[in-house]
């Protein structure tokens, strides 16, 4: 009897029931659903994640879009020790159209939040994952955090894509990602400051682009001449490929202003040949090349 009776216990402790009280709000006080597998966190997804993840090794990753937390808790159960996973989604009753016309996960709506939190606790990672149940861009406003990852999965629209971007770009944490190496001349001279680079911007884990160009700062304002090169393995292992090339201009001035010339050298200004470039004040990107995305769509500029 008294066998039976230990059985038992070490029987719920394992399926998570007695230790319910020992839960994080807002985990605690949720009651217990099957462990649901749905979701859409397709294999390529999967593959880009695990490899980020694992090059980045990121201590605060926030997730727009979680729905019953298939991505949160492969993101979850891939970080370091003391990371922390905010799952952002409002798992609003309602769904979108897409959602309410298809009967099987329409029929998940009505517990949604519930299920997500029941397929944490399943999966023991409550720990690690911190539901913020809130849209995505109220979200963005109220919470005073910075991630090196954002996993941007809620609403797939256009407009909501970009949005989702615009404010939570702000909260991604690039400093220890962006690497500038490579040659900067420095020239203080008249009344003004001109920076000549030669130089790889690294973006880990994605690649490098070269970037050479020349820029100005005096009294007048900023001059800018940029080319942007990108290298072709740029962005190769999360499944893109560019073959493209962007120029930057910016004159922030009120007259057009001569750039010194590619050849110039910066030490001795008045060495480049050939006909001195003018620009335009305002602000002009122009980007020629392609973007493959994953192998089955591309882009071309
Ligand atoms: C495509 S599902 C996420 C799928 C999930 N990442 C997975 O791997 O299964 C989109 C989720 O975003 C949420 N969502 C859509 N628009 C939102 C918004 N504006 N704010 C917060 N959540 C939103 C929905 O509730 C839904 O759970």
């Amino acid at each position: 009897m008294k066998c039976i009776y230990m059985c038992l216990i070490a029987g719920l402790i394992s399926s998570g029931i007695l230790i319910a009280k020992e839960l994080p709000e807002p985990y605690r006080s949720v009651d217990i659903l099957p462990f649901d597998d749905h979701g859409w966190f397709a294999q390529n997804n999967r593959i880009r994640l695990e490899y980020i993840i694992d090059k980045l090794k990121p201590k605060v990753v926030v997730e727009l879009g979680s729905w019953l937390g298939a991505s949160t808790i492969f993101m979850a159960e891939k970080l370091s020790e003391g990371a922390i996973l905010y799952a952002v989604d409002n798992w609003n009753q309602q769904g979108s159209a897409g959602v309410q016309n298809n009967p099987l996960w329409s029929s998940k709506l009505k517990t949604l939040y519930q299920s997500f939190l029941s397929n944490v606790i399943h999966k023991k990672m409550t720990q690690i994952v911190i539901p913020i149940r809130m849209d995505t861009l109220e979200a963005a406003r109220a919470l005073n955090i910075t991630a090196e990852l954002v996993y941007v999965d809620a609403s797939h629209e256009e407009e909501d894509v970009y949005n989702d971007i615009i404010h939570w770009y702000p909260h991604l944490d690039i400093g220890g990602i962006l690497r500038l190496e490579g040659t900067f001349s420095f020239r203080l001279g008249g009344d003004g400051l001109d920076i000549y680079a030669n130089a790889s911007l690294v973006l880990e884990p994605i690649g490098s682009v070269d970037v050479t160009g020349w820029l100005r700062i005096d009294s007048q304002g900023l001059v800018a001449l940029i080319d942007i090169s990108l290298d072709l393995s740029f962005g190769e292992s999360i499944g893109l490929e560019f073959s493209a090339s962007a120029r930057l201009e910016i004159n922030t001035t009120s007259s057009g202003q001569e750039v010194p010339t590619s050849n110039t050298d910066p030490d001795d200004p008045s060495s480049g040949s050939g006909t001195p470039r003018v620009i335009l004040p305002g602000f002009l990107l122009r980007i020629e090349g392609s973007i493959n995305f994953l192998g089955f769509a591309s882009l071309y500029l």
